[in-house]
């Protein structure tokens, strides 16, 4: 029993010593390393894909022209302001409906007097609460800034304000918004996709020195939001944005925010409610 015990490991030993110099185990050491090869290299491209953002920034235009330059591109040089509000459209407007989410925290004033912005990029307004309020201090303080509001005025179903054919007047209650406290000036606003709005903006070179990202709450938009804004982000300039402890969706804002911020290398602040990246 030992003996054909033996001779059954030797007879193997040998079989296997055979393979191991006949040019098939080459040829299958060379399969193998271009199988791991090609399955390394296929997820490194997908993973990559969540970091790559195609169309590279123009080169950035002054300050100066961007309120010009956006109206000619958004509504073929008039101004969104003119005739307002349309006669259809009057009767559903509320005065004054300003409500929003700690939209005039401290963080606003802390990050305008440090940054002393020309051009703050606003993604997300809603009825202007925020945007209001950062134009009411700019102006107050003689900044002469240009606030550009990205907001597709949809928010999402079941909204508490009048709809006309299935069309929410949010926008136009937005509008009202500005013209009751007398910021149409200082405010200019696209009423597209964030990704619509500031892929434009990019393409134009025209760039924040504030950019607050304050739209949807989920992982995935969160972070094609902050990764969209961080390119129109002029040098020196601040990122920043709401809902960093909203437990909404997981936390999808502030696993965006600490992921980008992990891959840029860049350090997320708090401020109240809102997470602040301070690029330099
Ligand atoms: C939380 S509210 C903004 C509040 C505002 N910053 C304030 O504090 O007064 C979010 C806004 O983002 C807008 N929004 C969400 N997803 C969007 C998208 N993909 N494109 C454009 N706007 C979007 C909604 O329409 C909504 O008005």
């Amino acid at each position: 029993m030992r003996d054909e015990h033996l001779q059954y490991r030797l007879h193997n030993g040998r079989k296997i010593s055979t393979l191991l110099t006949k040019p098939t185990i080459y040829a299958s050491l060379l399969l193998l390393s271009f199988v791991i090869g090609y399955l390394s290299s296929s997820s490194m491209s997908a993973d990559s894909d969540h970091y790559r953002f195609a169309t590279r920034c123009a080169r950035p235009e002054p300050p100066s022209v961007v309120r010009t330059k956006l109206m000619e591109a958004f509504y073929n040089g008039s101004s969104p302001y003119d005739d307002f509000p349309p006669k259809h459209v009057a009767p559903f407007l509320d005065p004054a409906k300003i409500n929003g989410w700690d939209s005039n925290n401290a963080v606003f004033g802390n990050l305008i007097r440090r940054y002393r912005p020309k051009t703050i990029i606003e993604v997300g307004s809603f009825l202007g609460m925020s945007a209001i309020h950062m134009a009411e201090m700019t102006q107050r303080m003689g900044l002469n800034a240009q606030i550009v509001c990205v907001d597709n005025f949809r928010a999402w179903p079941g909204l508490d304000i009048p709809m006309i054919n299935g069309d929410v007047m949010l926008m136009y209650q937005f509008i009202q918004n500005l013209v009751h406290k007398n910021v149409t000036e200082s405010i200019l606003f696209l009423p597209y996709s964030t990704d619509a709005a500031l892929e434009k903006m990019c393409q134009m070179g025209l760039y924040g020195d504030m950019i607050e990202i304050d739209a949807a709450h989920d992982f995935h938009s969160a972070w094609v939001d902050v990764n969209r804004g961080y390119k129109l982000l002029s040098h020196k300039g601040v990122i920043f944005g709401h809902d960093y402890f909203n437990p909404t969706d997981q936390y999808g804002v502030r696993r965006a925010v600490d992921l980008f911020a992990r891959v840029k290398g860049l350090r997320v602040r708090t401020d109240g409610q809102h997470w602040v990246i301070d690029p330099n």
